[in-house]
């Protein structure tokens, strides 16, 4: 049966899948945003132009209507879980919304792959000032919210808990960094052999999964991990594009402290990390049959995607710096 569906965000990238999905599964989808980021869907989504946190112009935007599910894709601390509780507690029969594996990666003593109860442990003492798990922190915070209001109201909530998503529309230029680079034939730079695994997600997968969970009570008060079921590491990653795209990447294996030490650092390479960001995945399969895309199956949709258009590299600004101090460090290693 069709369902009528509000989705908070949903014209970017990941919400924009789940309204695709959402609308050839034949559901009613109304896409709430504040009109910057184009609906490219057509008529087929109603839209709603609204900024999420004006409290008073979303009850009269949203006046008497309820849903059959609300899917938030922008809620990110504890105060928005807080705004989303008192918006759409008496208006939707289930709510979903997005945490990130960041939840996983800040107590040492929780170890790959991750289970979603890890993230109940407390984080250690020292991530919780740090900017750099801020991110991870509130997201923390706004999970255990929406657990709360479920376990003490009844808050029909179910969390779907995302790694690194890939596919078309990604805006965060992540992978798309690594094939500009296979393809330019210049060296690419590894920090620390490119040793550190992910456990990746194609885009259009989280859209099955909210199909998955949507109207299935089994979920409510619950968390899911989603990912793909490869651990795949960065460097296996980057030779499997150079042999998608018939390219032979040069990798120069470099530790991070050296890089530390010059003016390059590590941002440029995004998808290096201290940590291996695997999940386990079983509790979705079990609950609603998650079957993620493999790895090798959504990277060439992704590579092939590329050659028609590349893009523009969000990460080309460092591009001649990490040629130049690749070949210092080659020339410092291998003097004759
Ligand atoms: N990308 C990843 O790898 C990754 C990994 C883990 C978790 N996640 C989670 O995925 C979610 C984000 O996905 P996405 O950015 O791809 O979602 P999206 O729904 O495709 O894009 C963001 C949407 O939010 C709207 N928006 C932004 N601020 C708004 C406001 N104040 N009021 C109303 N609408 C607003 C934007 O449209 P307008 O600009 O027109 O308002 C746009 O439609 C987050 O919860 C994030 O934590 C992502």
């Amino acid at each position: 049966m069709s369902a009528k569906v509000l989705l908070v965000g949903g014209t970017q990238f990941i919400g924009h899948h789940i309204a695709s999905a959402l609308l050839s599964a034949g559901h009613r989808v109304a896409l709430l945003h504040r009109g910057q980021h184009k609906n490219d869907l057509g008529p087929k989504a109603e839209e709603i132009l609204c900024d999420w946190h004006d409290e008073k112009e979303m009850r009269e935007r949203l006046k008497k209507r309820s849903f059959d599910a609300v899917v938030h894709c922008i809620c990110f601390t504890e105060s928005e879980a807080a705004l989303s509780y008192k918006l759409f507690a008496d208006r939707c029969a289930h709510f979903i919304y997005f945490s990130t594996a960041a939840v996983y990666l800040m107590n040492p003593e929780v170890h790959p792959p991750y289970r979603e109860e890890d993230a109940l442990r407390e984080p250690a003492q020292s991530y919780l000032g740090s900017e750099k798990f801020s991110y991870g922190v509130n997201k923390r915070k706004t999970d255990l919210f929406f657990l709360l209001r479920h376990s003490r109201n009844g808050f029909p909530s179910t969390i779907l808990r995302l790694p690194v998503v890939v596919g078309p529309r990604d805006y965060t230029g992540r992978l798309a960094a690594y094939l500009h680079r296979v393809r330019d034939g210049k060296p690419v730079l590894m920090p620390d052999g490119g040793h550190n695994a992910w456990g990746f997600l194609a885009a259009e997968d989280i859209g099955q999964a909210v199909l998955g969970v949507m109207k299935n009570k089994k979920t409510h008060g619950k968390v899911y991990n989603l990912a793909q079921r490869e651990a795949i590491s960065l460097r296996s990653l980057v030779l499997a594009l150079g042999r998608l795209t018939g390219n032979h990447p040069c990798l120069v294996d470099i530790p991070s402290i050296h890089l530390l030490k010059t003016r390059l650092g590590i941002g440029f390479s995004p998808l290096s990390s201290s940590h291996h960001v695997l999940l386990d995945c079983s509790a979705a399969q079990r609950d609603f049959g998650f079957t993620p895309t493999p790895f090798l199956s959504w990277l060439k949709g992704f590579t092939d995607a590329f050659k028609k258009d590349g893009g523009r590299d969000l990460f080309r600004s460092t591009r001649s710096l990490e040629v130049e101090v690749a070949q210092e460090f080659l020339k410092e290693r291998f003097p004759y």
